[in-house]
């Protein structure tokens, strides 16, 4: 029987763009997704973005948008982000939602009517000029322990101290530099040592990982408190009912946004019903993937407000470590902040899936992502062992056996080892121990290189007597790479979806491991992943970023090119050596026998010049007659195959057909010097 599995990524800030650190959760997340999906579960993916808070108003005062605005603009980039990433939601919605506020305030009145709410007066420290309460993050001031001067409001950073805000020295406020003044007002507090019991049962079950357990224990065995759920205006958020002005806090309603999402789905498709999935009766699961931050929100307050207003609790809480970058913590001022998007403009998104797999194993501890260790993992593990054995044998089934495989398996003991570690690899998967499953995919690799290696099909070929041996290594080659693309489906979708065009078979799943090909007709081989360029790589963790080269076919073009990162800049005295003239096109024409190539005419106001430019594919050569553009009128002449060209006309662009000359300017005149 399948079974009727929910899934969430925790719900990102809408105040700031989508980094690695994001990335690591929602792979982790759709990768877990997709396996069950391969095995045939009913799975919904459900998301959104996290809207409410102060820093969310601020964000969007300081942009002069309305917080609607950000966050609908936030939104759109964050999903951009993400599906670049191959990441795919049933359903990505906004916590500022009908649906979020209808189970906001009906959680709300479910607890209110079993006696969970109270309220209680609370000082606190407030900005009197721009009138709002500080949370502690928000108030500066000396440390009340060693006198250290800036520190927060929550702890010192030189001694380590934790403290209320109220009890630093000379407090100012991180917005304005006023003095704040403490003022008291009253807060809605839900009555959570209530649960304690429960909690602790339900931390011992195995809804969270061993090591979470401990961590809550710690906290459970401090004693439980009340959690304060409301803020003051001015907030961005919803009104608790029933008050003028006090808004529930953005961490009671973020979580919430995870049931709203899904009746947002619901709605939108009918394929399910809300409730099957969320009264307390319900036996369908549903699993919560976070990071090691937010686990108190998780497996305390969440449990405890979903218990208390009798709604199921969840399945399992996945928690995740946190990304760091050679070893230390991403930070902006190193460069090692890489936002998603970055990242997209340089490199394959697969590359990563496949590094944050082989790193994850179900645990919390943190993932750190060694630029070194990226690419050769990248390169010969997943390039070199598993799509090579495609490319390898995929040429001599289609040049010698007009792409037929053969009919039956050649080493029988060496295929059944291929699909024994079928239910392991499923295994380890169901705990996201992704880089065991990864490491048992690579021995299996192994093996198949080594059955390549032994059988030498480039030599078989060579010898008529041998075509019979030929195809059944070649086939049972490419039967053992069908088995390494199922497993390694759920990491890698795009070389799953180009693997099984070339296989030309419907979409793999889990089952299919046990039906080898035979008798069955593949398609040429086309490219399916290409290794990574170390050079790009590092790209990513410049100081500067570098936002100049756009896209990962300008990079590989660049460092193809130029060879070395730091070679590839001229000084300036090598720029003044380059004279550039403004030259007016007198005669554009097709050159015979080179498809990319224009002869053209240039007028340098005092004599004319031949020129051959690439540039056929954007222009037609009439187009080009009568337009101005800029040469380099120093360059040596070179006699090419079809006569001297004496200079080169500079374009710039993406390339291929799209190549822009210099527009002409009105104050131009041929001949004249543009440096
Ligand atoms: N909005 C809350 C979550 C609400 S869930 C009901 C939040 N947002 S966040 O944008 O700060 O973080 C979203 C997720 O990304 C969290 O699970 C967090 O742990 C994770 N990560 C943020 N930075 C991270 C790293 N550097 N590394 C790994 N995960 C990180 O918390
Ligand atoms: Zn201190």
């Amino acid at each position: 029987m399948s079974r009727k599995i929910l899934v969430t990524s925790a719900l990102p800030n809408a105040n700031g763009p989508i980094h690695l650190g994001h990335m690591l959760e929602h792979i982790q997340t759709d990768i877990w997704v997709r396996f069950q999906r391969m095995r045939g579960n009913d799975v919904y993916y459900v998301c959104a973005d996290d809207t409410h808070g102060t820093a969310t108003m601020i964000r969007a005062e300081e942009e002069g948008l309305s917080p609607e605005a950000l966050i609908d603009q936030m939104r759109v980039d964050h999903l951009t982000d993400f599906s670049g990433f191959g990441i795919v939601y049933d359903n990505y919605h906004t916590t500022h939602s009908e649906e979020n506020r209808h189970f906001s305030e009906l959680i709300y009145e479910r607890l209110k009517a079993r006696e969970l709410i109270f309220t209680e007066e609370v000082e606190q420290l407030y900005d009197p000029e721009k009138e709002l309460f500080l949370a502690d993050r928000f108030v500066v001031g000396e440390c009340p322990r060693c006198d250290e001067p800036d520190q927060y409001g929550d702890n010192c950073e030189k001694c380590s101290a934790t403290y209320n805000a109220t009890e630093l020295k000379n407090p100012r406020s991180a917005y304005t530099g006023a003095v704040p003044e403490l003022r008291s007002s009253e807060h809605y507090f839900f009555d959570l040592p209530q649960y304690t019991e429960f909690l602790r049962e339900w931390t011992r079950s195995d809804a969270v990982q061993a090591e979470v357990t401990n961590k809550l224990s710690e906290w459970l065995d401090d004693g439980l408190r009340a959690w304060d759920i409301s803020r003051d205006a001015p907030y961005f958020g919803f009104v608790i009912p029933g008050s003028q002005d006090k808004y529930f806090y953005v961490w009671m309603d973020a979580p919430i946004g995870y049931m709203a999402s899904f009746q947002n789905y619901c709605d939108r498709t009918d394929n399910v019903s809300f409730d099957e999935f969320w009264t307390s009766t319900s036996d369908h699961e549903v699993h919560h993937f976070i990071g090691k931050d937010i686990i108190n929100f998780h497996a305390l307050f969440w449990p405890a407000v979903l218990r208390g207003a009798d709604f199921r609790t969840p399945t399992r809480i996945h928690t995740h470590g946190f990304v760091t970058i050679n070893g230390t913590k991403m930070s902006k001022s190193r460069g090692t902040f890489i936002m998603a998007s970055d990242y997209l403009n340089h490199l394959n998104p697969e590359y990563l899936r496949y590094y944050y797999a082989a790193k994850l194993n179900g645990s919390s501890d943190d993932i750190d992502i060694n630029l070194a260790d990226f690419v050769q993992r990248v390169n010969s593990d997943l390039v070199g062992k598993v799509i090579n054995i495609a490319s390898r044998c995929a040429g001599f089934i289609v040049k010698q056996f007009d792409g037929k495989l053969a009919n039956e398996t050649h080493d029988e003991s060496l295929w059944q080892e291929i699909i024994a570690s079928s239910d392991t690899i499923a295994d380890l998967y169901e705990i996201d121990d992704t880089s065991k499953a990864v490491r048992e995919i690579t021995r299996l690799a192994d093996l198949a290189n080594q059955y390549i290696a032994t059988h030498e099909p480039w030599n078989l070929v060579k010898d008529q007597s041998s075509r019979n041996h030929l195809h059944l290594v070649c086939s049972q080659a490419i039967n053992m790479y069908r088995a390494l693309v199922i497993y390694l489906k759920p990491i890698l979708p795009e070389v799953a979806e180009k693997s099984e065009a070339f296989l030309n078979v419907s979409p793999l799943t889990w089952a299919d491991l046990h039906s080898p090909l035979f008798g069955h007709k593949i398609t040429k081989f086309k490219a399916i992943m290409q290794r990574m360029e170390g050079k790009v790589v590092n790209k990513l963790v410049s100081p500067h970023g570098d936002q100049a080269s756009t896209t990962p076919e300008q990079d590989a073009k660049q460092t193809d090119q130029t060879g070395s990162g730091q070679g590839e800049f001229i000084n300036i005295d090598d720029f003044s050596k380059v004279a550039l003239k403004v030259a007016k096109i007198v005669d554009a024409e097709l050159v015979e026998g080179a498809d990319k190539l224009l002869r053209l005419t240039v007028d340098l106001g005092d004599h004319q010049r031949n020129i051959f430019s690439g540039i056929r594919a954007a222009y037609e050569p009439q187009a080009l007659i009568g337009k101005l553009t800029v040469v380099v009128a120093n360059l040596a002449p070179r006699k090419m195959r079809f006569g001297v060209s004496e200079g080169m006309v500079l374009a710039a662009g993406p390339g291929g057909e799209d190549i822009f000359l210099l527009s002409p300017d009105d104050g131009a005149t041929p001949g004249m010097d543009v440096t």
